[in-house]
């Protein structure tokens, strides 16, 4: 199923013939160290995983989706995002991942571009939340560029590699997204 497209990527979901791209970016340390999941990831879990998107509906409360970045000029997965359908069913939690060779090349904001455009169009969100640790530079740069409102600075909120790491919380509503796409 195609979600949503964008000028270089199709946002499309994922299928067991991801399963390669999809364990090499999880398994990079680089792009696992600010992540939920732990490396190494096995690829039997990949393989689970790519095997339950096939059939996996997008907007279900209370689950998460995720959703590949294939590149479409070449037809490659080159990472992927996904999010987190609260109860309400009107406000989502996203998250986002580019392998390494793809980053730093506007990729990851075009592609949570389009993710937006999903959320708050075809899925009629009211509000999507993004959260990512402070030092994580590339995130919290991607959510700004994008237009989303810092919300919270959670201080000491979590452990990561036996120290006390911090978090910010970011924000936007569908009529901040609007209001963005009548001035584009
Ligand atoms: C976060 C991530 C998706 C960004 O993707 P990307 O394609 O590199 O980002 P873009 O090229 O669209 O750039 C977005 C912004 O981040 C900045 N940026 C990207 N890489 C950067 C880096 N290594 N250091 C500093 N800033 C960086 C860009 O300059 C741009 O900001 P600007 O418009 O103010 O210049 C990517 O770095 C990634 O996959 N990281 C590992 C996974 C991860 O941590 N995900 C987020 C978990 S919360």
């Amino acid at each position: 199923m195609i979600l949503a497209q964008t000028e270089r990527l199709l946002l499309r979901s994922f299928n067991r013939h991801d399963i390669e791209p999809f364990f090499a970016y999880r398994n990079d340390p680089v792009v696992a160290r600010y992540q939920g999941w732990d490396i190494p990831f096995p690829l039997e879990r990949a393989t689970e995983f790519m095997i339950a998107m096939e059939t996996a509906t997008p907007g279900v409360p209370g689950e998460w989706y995720q959703v590949a970045f294939e590149e479409k000029a070449t037809g490659t997965v080159i990472g992927d995002c996904a999010f987190e359908t609260r109860p309400s069913g009107i406000q989502a939690q996203i998250g986002y991942t580019l392998a390494r060779p793809y980053q730093q090349q506007g990729y990851g904001s075009e592609g949570v571009r389009g993710l937006l455009e999903y959320l708050f169009v075809t899925l009629n969100m009211h509000r999507v939340s993004a959260y990512c640790d402070t030092r994580n530079e590339p995130s919290w740069r991607l959510l700004h560029k994008l237009g989303f409102r810092l919300e919270g600075h959670y201080v000491d909120n979590y452990r990561d590699q036996g120290a006390w790491a911090s978090e910010y919380q970011y924000a936007m509503l569908q009529r901040e997204w609007e209001a963005r796409q009548a001035k584009i």
